[in-house]
């Protein structure tokens, strides 16, 4: 049977765009300050991005020193920390670094979620936080550790 498209405990992370569109992430990939990577669940057991609106994340390397301990326990590699990119107010893709480097902002009507403190909402006027995915480093790759801990996209 074919596999859902949600992310699981054991998958890896693949781009969703550029040259390396499909490919792992590795922990290399990710730098401190840079804009957030696109990214899907990666199946260990076809190397195939799991493609789907409600399994794209906003994946983002903050320095070890910001994470506040929600964010610490779910992240890889000291700081790579991953997000549902579904905005909780309309569902837009969760794009871009905030300028103070440690929130992610939605640009279809500016909410702003603080990605070393569990996603939660700093600027509306989205009101509920977004789902964080638990990431570890496995044999120095990006991991998956768990399923999302809340709900996904706009409240219904
Ligand atoms: Fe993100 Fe409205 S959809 S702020």
């Amino acid at each position: 049977p074919k596999r859902s498209t949600k992310p699981q405990e054991g998958d890896k992370l693949a781009f969703m765009l550029g040259e390396k569109e499909g490919k792992e992430i590795l922990p290399s990939d990710l730098k401190i300050g840079a804009e957030p990577t696109l990214a899907y669940p990666l199946d260990p057991a076809t190397g195939k991005a799991l493609v789907a609106k409600a399994s794209l994340l906003v994946v983002v390397r903050l320095k070890p020193e910001d994470l506040k301990p929600g964010s610490a326990k779910n992240a890889a590699d000291g700081g790579v920390v991953a997000f549902s990119s579904m905005c909780t107010h309309y569902g837009c893709p969760i794009t871009t670094l905030h300028p103070n480097g440690t929130q992610v902002v939605c640009n279809c009507h500016g909410s702003v979620f603080n990605a070393a403190d569990r996603g939660v909402v700093t600027n509306g006027p989205a009101t509920r936080r977004l789902a964080m995915l638990p990431l570890e480093l496995k044999d120095g790759a990006i991991v998956v550790k768990g399923k999302f801990d809340g709900p996904l996209g706009p409240p219904t």
